[in-house]
């Protein structure tokens, strides 16, 4: 069930504060929303200013009125707390509420998403702000849902922040003296004396302290989302059990979304690919969102429907060239998200404003506000395509394959200072072995290491650099218990704080992988050695570890240097599973021929039995009684695709059988159907 009674929700952000003076305007956005399938609207997001003109003094009279105008005509409000951007007067009476950057250096008022997370004004302000607007607004039946501030991230160095740091340092290390033996004080004799003297990173002082900053980088992250807890609670102390959500942006590297999983019922996700660009196919650009996708959904506990809560309907006006989506690429842009597990297409904006840094930024009315163009006609067509959607609204997407991609590793290996400083490419690693699947139309999750292995066959762990928690112990125990797992290069060699392991590593995980390592080789840019495996050659670049079996079996030796003949691929049986391990970078050419083989002996299967063409691929939403697959071709051309199972066609009702050939004009998404179980797919509910 989604949030909108079984209906995916189709809107997106909707600024009326910034026209209050046009009540024209304010009635033809009513009757142009219902024109383009509007069903929800992202209200208030930056409407702090409107809302409260003078310290104490508010005003909610247009929100309330915007909001019954809108239910009375069938459209929903995700209401916004406004704490994104402040309001004058509060920056120029209580300067505590604004930053202090890492150089020392106090911000002026302005911009947006830059408040000081800790200080006790702007939570206090925050508190009233968020407590009456749930007095008034929670139980509007038109108010489905909190939209927490927007798009959090950054971070403040003011003296309230370093002091609630020292705090956590404290809380997590007990003792200075254990600070120092895990931060490896001794290193330059950084050794700190007293707790005064802790100071955030920053380029002036201190950034070579690995712990510290892994720790600072933690502690921002969770004293955001201990933020957005306090303005979650302000909510509920005003009265309010709606859900709550915050615009997560993807892979930002400032958070680790897993800090916000307790916090948020939803999650939602702000998306901006640069389709058609010149440097990048659209089809790496859809293998990214995909993948992105699933990071997002995965936040949310449940793993159940999330929302794409931020798209443009055109173009944008911030990345280096905004291109125009070409024809089709709207809808199935909008419905990538959906296969992936969103119960939701929302936009930014509803209306193009007339000035700011936004008022060329892509809009579903335009400053001519007509709807006689082509992006109306598109969003048109996916509210009323959405509608036609409806029975696949609140089907879960559960995948076998799930791919760990953990932002605390993140932070620890590009901080590393290791054997490759240009490029060690985590998050692209992660990707390549995420887009194996993809081409192979193989689901996945992507979780973080603290997340729960029983649901899956195969899990892969691209460099896991730093182990965190019992993750080794869970992953041998999840081998043990039948699983497959894929590890590579740079895995297990620091601990949580980033403190280099004694002994042989994998840390944890050389009986599971059988084998450990003993040096690694970083090669420049150009440079490569080559592997043979299944009689076909594979490049090797970037990363080549020196490995040495213990029980393992060897697939693969390098063939070329002074380690020609030593293992690359290896596979180990521990229990009753698998695991192999990559000791190089490999290319995709790899790594599709590697999962090819492996994914579905490890039970993670094409969620469609076809020979999927270049750039197509298929996911599967899985509902009570029915499986649905996204088919979705991404080339601009047409192209067929010969399916070996019997599949309608959710939309059209027509029937295909095996051996038929489905056509897919180019950038477009068929919808297929079957009983839930009777294909690769196991059921769930
Ligand atoms: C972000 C913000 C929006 C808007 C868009 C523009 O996602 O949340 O307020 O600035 O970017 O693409
Ligand atoms: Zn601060």
């Amino acid at each position: 069930m989604s949030i909108l009674h079984g209906k995916f929700l189709h809107g997106g952000d909707y600024n009326p504060d910034q026209w209050l003076d046009r009540p024209d305007i304010l009635e033809e956005d009513v009757r142009q929303m219902k024109r383009a399938g509007v069903n929800v609207v992202s209200l208030g997001i930056f409407a702090w200013a409107a809302l409260e003109p003078e310290e104490g003094k508010y005003d909610f009279s247009f929100l309330e009125e915007r909001i019954q105008t809108l239910y009375e005509n069938g459209i929903h409000t995700i209401l916004a707390t406004p704490s994104g951007a402040r309001p004058m007067w509060m920056a120029f009476r209580y300067p505590e509420v604004l930053r202090v950057r890492a150089e020392g250096q106090k911000e002026l008022m302005g911009e947006r998403h830059n408040h000081c997370y800790t200080s006790p004004v702007y939570r206090e302000k925050v508190w009233e702000m968020n407590r009456r607007l749930a007095e008034k607004f929670a139980g509007h039946p038109g108010v489905i849902a909190w939209h927490i501030s927007n798009e959090y991230g950054g971070a403040c160095w003011c003296e309230k922040c370093q002091e609630a740091f020292r705090g956590y340092l404290k809380q997590k290390y007990g003792s200075l003296e254990e600070l120092n033996r895990q931060w490896w004080t001794a290193f330059w004799s950084h050794r700190y004396d007293c707790w005064e003297h802790v100071q955030a990173p920053s380029p002036l002082g201190e950034s070579d302290t690995h712990g510290l900053n892994l720790d600072w980088r933690r502690f921002c992250s969770r004293q955001t989302a201990d933020f957005c807890a306090w303005e979650k609670k302000a909510l509920e102390a005003g009265g309010s059990s709606l859900p709550v959500t915050t615009n997560l942006m993807g892979f930002y590297d400032g958070l680790d979304y897993a800090d916000f999983r307790d916090i948020l019922e939803l999650s939602s996700w702000d998306s901006y690919p640069e389709w058609h660009s010149g440097e990048k196919s659209d089809v790496q650009t859809a293998v990214e969102i995909a993948c992105t996708a699933d990071y997002m959904r995965c936040i949310q506990k449940d793993r159940k429907p999330f929302l794409l809560m931020e798209s443009t309907p055109s173009a944008t006006n911030w990345q280096r060239f905004s291109r125009l989506k070409r024809p089709r690429m709207h809808m199935l842009s909008s419905l990538q998200a959906v296969a992936h597990g969103a119960d939701s297409v929302q936009y930014f904006q509803w209306r193009k404003g007339r000035g700011g840094s936004e008022k060329f930024h892509g809009a579903v009315l335009d400053h001519d506000a007509t709807d006689d163009t082509r992006v109306f006609r598109d969003v048109a067509e996916v509210g009323s395509r959405l509608q036609g959607l409806e029975k696949i609204c609140g089907s879960l997407v559960r995948p076998r394959a799930a791919i760990l991609l953990d932002q605390e590793n993140r932070w620890a290996l590009e901080d590393s200072r290791g054997p490759r400083n240009d490029g060690i490419h985590y998050l692209e690693t992660v990707k390549a072995h995420y887009g194996a699947l993809w081409k192979l139309g193989i689901p996945a999750d992507v979780i973080s290491s603290d997340c729960s292995l029983e649901e899956y066959r195969l899990v892969i762990a691209p460099m896991l650099y730093l182990l965190k928690g019992d993750i080794a112990e869970r992953l041998k125990a999840f081998v043990d218990g039948g699983g497959t797992l894929v590890g590579t290069y740079q895995t297990g060699l620091v601990n949580e704080n980033d403190l280099c392991f004694e002994g042989r590593v994998p840390h944890g995980l050389t009986e599971v992988f059988g084998l450990y390592r003993e040096e690694i080789d970083a090669l420049w840019d150009g440079q490569c050695n080559h592997m043979v495996w299944n009689d076909r050659e594979y490049v090797l670049t970037e990363l080549c570890e020196r490995i040495h079996p213990s029980s393992a079996a060897v697939l693969a030796r390098y063939q070329e240097d002074f380690y020609a003949g030593e293992p690359v691929l290896t596979v180990n049986e521990s229990g009753r599973g698998k695991a192999y391990y990559i000791a190089a970078h490999t290319g995709m050419d790899f790594l599709y021929d590697f999962y090819l083989e492996t994914a579905p002996a490890a039970g993670a299967v094409p969620c469609m039995k076809a020979a999927l063409p270049e750039g197509v691929t298929v996911t599967v939403r899985t509902g009570k009684e029915t499986d649905y697959l996204f088919v979705q071709n991404w080339n601009p051309e047409d192209v067929a695709v010969t399916v070996e199972e019997k599949l309608t066609d959710f939309e059209s009702g027509e029937r295909i059988g095996a051996g038929d050939s489905l056509k897919l004009p180019g950038y477009s998404v068929r919808i297929l159907e079957r009983p839930a179980g009777s294909g690769n797919t196991e059921h769930f509910e």
